[in-house]
């Protein structure tokens, strides 16, 4: 490999969320990380969704030549930046996207927020389909819109979209919005076409807006093929927007650069006139150089990113089945998150915390804060150095037992 992956490329000192940082009663809290717990030598965090690894050189190479330019007044998008955008979409997974589709906003969960505010009412009701992405809950809720669930089942190990249930929820004339999750955190599928046309189609008889959120659709895993809702094209574009970003994918978050793309007009200036009244305008000088290059130079990076992330969900899918049968992991078909079912340890939610936090020293993102369905779960971040998921894996055996 031509890149590093097996070393931890943030130091302690810059106010990284996952190294300095834990959830508190209100927000985040500093939390020193590599302070000595019960006897380890530090707590790993493999929570919040940001890697380890050091950004693609192409990347750093972009920050620092802008760094150079004494001058980051306001800034915009260019015509290189856009075309870096729909060449990406083009190559990557095969989607035509036309320029004045892009919107530009400083994250995809503000992005969530401003759609959920610009497209219902009080009381409305936005479908989402637990467990999923905890902030979904959080952007419906800040609105006063209704959240409406949509469960997602769990059949031999793989999860699988409700579409009866689905149905009978869109019926609602008061439901107004479906936030799909594609892939879906935390359970990592990569949804068919098949599955999103279905799920479409329900959504277009019963005049249910699609938002679909496709941070994760850069990292797939095992082969998986990544669908962008929209470019299903037809009726299901015309009743799509969607949330994109680099950020995931070349570990970019902290940017805070995303994109909302919209391909039909009217719906285009809702999204318009929804960002100036939220007043989300512009964008960062150094998350507009990083997102280019990322784009146009940082693909050989991605492919060894996902090689390497592979070879650690293989490493600990491998491990647990041979040391922790008790706990099973949900292989995922992208992202970098592994969903573990815990429920066979017949904790409840405190002593699972318990366990995992102060027993085995590792700090992960319970699977409640996704939802109720996600009780008895984990989720892990496998973006780290292999070495530091088998320190995570020998903790774990160690607090479990056989
Ligand atoms: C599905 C999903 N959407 C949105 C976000 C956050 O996006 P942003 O940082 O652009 O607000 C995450 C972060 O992990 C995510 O997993």
């Amino acid at each position: 490999m031509k890149y590093d992956f097996d070393n931890i490329a943030t130091p302690r000192g810059i106010g990284s969320v996952k190294w300095e940082f834990r959830k508190g009663d209100n927000g985040l809290e500093a939390w020193d990380a590599t302070k000595e717990n019960d006897g380890h030598r530090q707590v790993l965090p493999l929570w919040v969704a940001d890697m380890d690894f050091a950004i693609a050189a192409p990347i750093r190479r972009a920050l620092e030549a802008r760094a150079k330019i004494p001058s980051v007044g306001y800034t915009y998008k260019t015509d290189a930046y856009i075309a870096a955008v729909t060449g990406w979409m083009r190559r990557r997974h095969g989607w035509e996207v036309e320029q004045d589709w892009i919107a530009m906003a400083p994250g995809v969960v503000p992005s969530l927020n401003m759609l959920v505010r610009t497209f219902t009412q009080a009381g409305d009701g936005v479908i989402v389909q637990p467990p999923v992405y905890h902030p979904f809950y959080m952007v419906i809720e800040n609105n006063d819109a209704r959240v409406v669930r949509n469960p997602l089942r769990l059949v031999e190990g793989r999860y699988k979209m409700d579409f009866d249930d689905l149905e009978a929820k869109a019926a609602d004339p008061t439901v107004r919005m479906l936030l799909l999750c594609s892939p879906h955190n935390p359970v990592g599928r990569v949804w068919s076409e098949a599955e999103l046309r279905r799920l479409g189609e329900i959504c277009n008889r019963h005049d249910v807006l699609v938002v679909a959120d496709e941070l994760h659709a850069d990292l797939m895993l095992y082969g998986s093929v990544f669908k962008p809702y929209a470019a299903l094209g037809g009726a299901f574009a015309d009743n799509a927007i969607v949330c994109s970003a680099a950020s995931k994918t070349f570990s970019l978050a902290g940017m805070h650069t995303a994109h909302i793309i919209t391909p039909q007009p009217a719906l285009r200036a809702q999204v318009g006139a929804g960002l100036r009244k939220a007043a989300m305008f512009g964008m960062n000088p150094f998350g507009a150089a990083a997102v280019q290059a990322a784009y146009d130079e940082g693909e050989d990076w991605l492919e060894q990113a996902l090689a390497y992330i592979q070879g650690n969900m293989d490493f600990m899918a491998g491990f647990l089945a041979r040391n922790l049968p008790r706990i099973r992991m949900i292989k995922p078909d992208a992202t970098y998150l592994a969903w573990l079912d815990c429920r066979a340890l017949g904790l409840d939610k405190a002593q699972l915390e318990d366990l995992m936090l102060n027993k085995a020293g590792l700090y992960l993102d319970e699977g409640y804060i996704f939802g109720e369905a996600g009780a008895g779960f984990e989720r892990i971040n496998v973006a780290c150095p292999r070495s530091v998921l088998e320190d995570a894996m020998g903790r774990l055996a160690n607090a479990v037992g056989p």
